[in-house]
């Protein structure tokens, strides 16, 4: 580890993270990842969106042997494993249940400490599986399905929210708007994809700036105005392979993109910081680092991103930030962990 806030320590660790429609399971050694093995239930996809009882139900069968599996991947056995990390919120109720369930036996049968984590805290420190890592302090900007939120992390576990979402988090605009299009779920990867092919200049779609000293979000003024634009256009989704959507997809991307480089460099004036990590699901988006990555090297600032895999749901991240998590705090969680659907990040 680079900082001098941070120091290394070995311990082997079994990571899970069932919150949502992922399930997966990890193995490090200290900061060193040795394995992670996600599996998504594409079960969903013909629904448009996650479906909590199929998705716990699809858990209950895949976490034994998604924990095999990472096992046999690292070349460990289980009876080596010195200490277990699960995300127990935000998220699935019954999802996250099956893999808090699974993680209290797993504990209770090897004599495991269990440590518990927030969702959230994974995506913070998940740009620290990969080299070079951020430097304390940096801007965590974090963009999924479910939240978009500005960070200062000043050290390990000592973080600022900086702004977030007002309304859609920005995953859910590009979800909500490939569903206008009739492009499928999930939305963002579509988008990413058509709008290679479009003229991100075609339609002009509003950036919510808010006011200047603001660091929050508003992405439901950009979808709202699709829908009009799709209104006005009498859109049918015989138009879905058309120069039209590719061009529609790029525009809106644009727009979203735009307001998230802008208030993150912002930010990172404003705190005088030279790293800036961004992670989630929406963090895969190839226009969104391209640009990020650009202004970055203008304005000599670092930026981190975890690779594509790392940026949706998976439990490498919860690894690496139970790392962080047991420095600060040891760990202090026992058996009686109960799930916490709307678990706030602490601040
Ligand atoms: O972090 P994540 O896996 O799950 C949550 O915790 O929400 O993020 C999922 C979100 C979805 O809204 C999905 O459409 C979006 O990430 N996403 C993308 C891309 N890949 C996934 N958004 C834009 N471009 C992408 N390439
Ligand atoms: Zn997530």
């Amino acid at each position: 580890m680079s900082s001098e806030d941070v120091y290394y320590y070995s311990m082997k660790l079994l990571a899970i993270e069932t919150s949502c429609d992922e399930c997966s399971a990890a193995v490090l050694d200290g900061p060193v990842l040795k394995s992670v093995i996600i599996s998504s239930q594409l079960i969903h996809n013909q629904f448009g969106g996650v479906v909590p009882e199929l998705a716990s139900r699809a858990h209950v069968e895949l976490i034994v042997p998604v924990v095999a599996d990472a096992l046999k991947k690292a070349a460990e056995s289980k009876n080596d494993m010195e200490s277990i990390a699960v995300t127990f919120g935000p998220g699935l109720a019954g999802s996250l249940i099956v893999g808090l369930s699974f993680a209290k036996s797993f504990a209770a049968a090897l004599g495991l400490p269990l440590i518990g984590l927030n969702h959230m805290e994974g995506h913070l420190y998940s740009s620290f599986l990969e080299k070079p890592e951020p430097r304390f302090p940096f801007i965590s900007l974090i963009v999924s399905g479910g939240h978009t939120m500005l960070i200062l992390v000043k050290k390990p576990y000592e973080h600022i929210l900086l702004g977030q979402t007002r309304d859609d988090a920005a995953g859910e605009a590009f979800d909500k708007v490939a569903k206008l299009l009739d492009l499928g779920y999930p939305g963002g990867p579509i988008i990413d994809k058509l709008a290679k092919g479009g003229n991100p200049q075609a339609f002009e779609f509003p950036r919510a700036f808010l006011d200047d000293h603001s660091f929050d979000f508003s992405f439901s003024g950009i979808k709202t105005s699709v829908l009009y634009l799709l209104r006005k256009l009498g859109y049918t989704s015989d138009l879905k392979n058309s120069n039209l959507v590719n061009d529609i997809c790029a525009s809106f991307q644009s727009a979203v993109v735009d307001v998230l480089v802008e208030k993150t460099f912002a930010a990172a004036k404003e705190f005088d910081v030279k790293s800036i990590s961004v992670a989630g699901g929406v963090a895969s988006n190839s226009e969104l680092r391209r640009v990020f990555t650009d202004r970055g090297s203008s304005e000599g600032i670092t930026i981190h991103f975890p690779r594509p895999l790392f940026c949706t749901d998976n439990a490498a991240m919860i690894g690496i930030a139970a790392y962080f998590k047991i420095q600060k705090y040891g760990i202090v969680n026992d058996l009686f962990l109960k799930p916490v659907p709307n678990l706030a990040l602490n601040f």
